[in-house]
């Protein structure tokens, strides 16, 4: 068993559409042992999304991600991580593939619906950004 860290982002949250996301993640059979709804701060985004800090796209991402609250979320099951990865699809929906959330649901590479963490490192890292373990019920 794995753990790895989801978010359902503004563009979700914003049309009322988190349990239909919700509904994706767990018929491909990976287990929520935790979720909060909460909104970031710039500075929170900043920290989080730290490894992105000199590319172009940080600023629009920073300003995307606090525009509205965000669903954050432990996902667990066998190879979470990479699991979760392939049914979000790819970071711009015009080329993930069919049946994806990111395909499904997404508006644009930056308003790209979810997010997942991207190695056993990320995962621990990002889960107890947001989490501790007295919140986190597997
Ligand atoms: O989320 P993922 O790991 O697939 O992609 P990333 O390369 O780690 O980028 C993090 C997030 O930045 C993406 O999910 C998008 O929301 C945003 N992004 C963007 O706005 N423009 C890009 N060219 C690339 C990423
Ligand atoms: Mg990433």
């Amino acid at each position: 068993m794995q753990r790895t860290l989801s978010i359902i982002k503004p563009d979700a949250v914003m049309r009322n559409i988190t349990g239909k996301v919700n509904a994706m993640i767990e018929d491909s059979g990976l287990r929520i042992v935790a979720q909060k709804r909460i909104r970031l701060t710039a500075a929170q985004a900043e920290e989080f999304y730290g490894e992105h800090k000199d590319k172009a796209f940080f600023g629009g991402l920073v300003e995307y991600m606090t525009s509205a609250p965000i669903v954050v979320q432990v996902l667990e099951g066998k190879d979470a991580i990479a699991h979760y990865r392939k049914i979000m699809g790819a970071t711009n929906p015009a080329v993930a593939d069919e049946g994806t959330i990111r395909k499904t649901f997404a508006l644009s590479i930056t308003q790209n619906t979810v997010h997942g963490s991207d190695s056993e490192e990320s995962a621990k890292r990002e889960v107890s950004f947001f989490f501790n373990h007295i919140e986190v019920v597997g």
